[in-house]
């Protein structure tokens, strides 16, 4: 059976333009989906929208426009970028389509029958923004211990949800499964938490009405998290398409940024085990980006326009830089200066030279014509065993999100071949017309379009560029990876003539 692979992002709210950050969530998980494509995976990437809740609410009464609307436009803000950022998403989700309140409304019934759902009053600091209740204890300064701004003070009848009675069954999950939540780092903040014990979760509003009714109770609307998390389900046919729903549940990968950790390592798999369903295999939160050294914010008018830098640097250039700057993981910086300076070292003299330099030396050595050798020398066996080496290195890396890992191990493969290159100097062999020159030649080609293969989940774009530029037929959306990471490969291709600089530089 072909083996399938389910990995979502987070369903981003629509009350804000899309920036740096969501789409560094939704970059990550369209290399894995084309990581695991590549390796013969059916897979779904799941991405959407979080339509409801109170500051949605808000920020389409600010425009004098119903939250409907306000979602409507938005919703294309998000999908518009996922096309320019190359995001091969299978499934789009928006919280306020009628599949997904169906699902809600069922789970919330469920969990209410199971009588993990009860009727209380609530009265804590609320913040608006983070749409979180927090202790007195919680708070920092008398301020939001998340965002920093001032909390209300709320009082309302609200439904709540029994976490406490998970908090053993939990532990003990985190502890069967230490690579459920990554990085470690992460697990640990996780783990603590569940063991200073955990209070039951209120679930259901009456204070704002946009939102799903709760089936018991219809002038409550069902907590903005109950109704996000649940996306998770309806958007692979919960409800609707069995056999969908059982090939790809439980989940392979929900990835998160650090901030929503609580929500998805706590209160998802507890919701989940109410129902006696299978908690999601494994949740990865990655760090935060501050821009220029400054935290990103509206008010400070600094927030990254993911469609400015493409068209400033490209698409893959900005894919790239994402995950090659900063360790996945772990927070990090956004600088117009780094992203140059990546994009001039890395790519443009690093990998790009190499690319001009191997595709020129083929056509005018070999008039375009590469043909698989019968004999090796030199260095040719040294460089086959280490590029086979770096390949498993770079699939150990990708399983754990190691992406950072995996392109250090592309640019190992690069400076190999450049070392390669220099030490058996083709332009000589061709002078002294020397037999090896085609062997020599063949085996640039050759870990080229092992490269090309590396660098596919991140740069799709600029491999494919690589791709054909070698004279392969075969589209790369169709590679199967474990066919092309063999050393000795087709026989007789021929080359395009000239390519075009891969990665132009871009002056300061
Ligand atoms: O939280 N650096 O939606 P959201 C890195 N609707 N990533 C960042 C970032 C930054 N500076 N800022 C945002 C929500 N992100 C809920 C999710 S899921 C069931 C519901 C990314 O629009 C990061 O992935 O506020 C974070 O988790 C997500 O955007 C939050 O998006």
């Amino acid at each position: 059976m072909q083996p399938h692979f389910y990995v979502t992002t987070p369903i981003y709210y629509i009350n804000d333009v899309p920036h740096i950050g969501h789409a560094y969530t939704t970059i990550a998980a369209d290399i894995m989906a084309r990581y695991k494509r590549m390796n013969g995976y059916r897979v779904f990437l799941l991405t959407g929208t979080d339509e409801h809740g109170q500051k949605a609410e808000k920020a389409a009464q600010q425009q004098g426009i119903h939250p409907q609307e306000l979602a409507d436009t938005m919703v294309h803000r998000f999908t518009s970028l996922w096309k320019i950022l190359n995001i091969s998403y299978d499934g789009f989700i928006r919280t306020t389509e009628e599949r997904h309140k169906k699902v809600v409304q069922y789970i919330f019934q469920k969990v209410y029958e199971r009588g993990d759902i009860y009727l209380g009053t609530y009265e804590d600091w609320y913040c608006v923004p983070c749409e979180s209740y927090f202790t007195e204890m919680q708070l920092k300064d008398g301020n939001c211990p998340d965002c920093g701004r001032k909390p209300e003070r709320l009082k309302e009848e609200s439904f709540f949800f029994k976490l406490s009675r998970y908090q053993k069954r939990l532990l003990y999950y985190l502890r069967e499964y230490k690579d459920f939540v990554l990085p470690e780092v992460r697990y640990n903040e996780v783990e603590s938490f569940v063991k200073g014990g955990l209070r039951d979760l209120s679930v259901s509003r009456t204070s704002f009405t946009w939102g799903i009714p709760v089936p018991v109770a219809a002038h409550h609307v069902v907590y903005v998290w109950f109704d996000a998390l649940t996306n998770y389900l309806t958007g692979i046919g919960f409800l609707e398409d069995d056999e969908m729903f059982k090939t790809f549940w439980p989940c392979d990968a929900h990835l998160i940024g650090k901030d929503i950790l609580r929500f998805h390592a706590i209160y998802w798999p507890s919701f989940l085990m109410s129902l006696e369903m299978e908690p999601p295999k494994r949740i990865f939160a990655h760090g935060w980006w501050t821009i220029e050294g400054q935290k990103m914010s509206k008010s400070l008018g600094n927030v990254i326009d993911p469609h400015e830098i493409v068209n400033t640097y490209g698409v893959d250039q900005f894919r790239f830089f994402l995950f090659r700057e900063v360790p996945f993981g772990m927070d990090g910086d956004f600088s117009r200066s780094a992203i140059v300076h990546r994009i001039n070292g890395d790519l443009a003299n690093d990998f790009g030279n190499l690319v001009s330099r191997s595709v020129t030396m083929i056509n005018k050595f070999l008039n375009g014509k590469i043909k698989r050798p019968d004999k090796k020398g030199g260095m040719d066996e040294y460089v086959e065993d280490h590029v086979k080496r770096l390949i498993q290195e770079y699939e150990k890396a990708m399983e754990v999100f190691s992406y950072h890992k995996a392109l250090a191990v592309a640019f190992e493969v690069i400076s190999l071949l450049n070392k390669y290159i220099d030490t058996e100097a083709p332009w000589k062999l061709s002078k002294e017309g020397n037999a090896r020159l085609p062997t020599v030649l063949y085996n640039i080609w050759n870990s080229l379009r092992i490269l090309a293969c590396i660098l596919y989940p991140f740069m799709p774009q600029k491999s494919k560029e690589l791709w054909s530029a070698l004279g392969i037929q075969k589209p790369m959306e169709k590679i199967l990876f474990e066919d092309e990471k063999a050393f000795y490969y087709s026989d007789n291709l021929s080359l395009i003539e000239r390519i075009t600089p891969l990665f132009p530089r871009v002056e300061i």
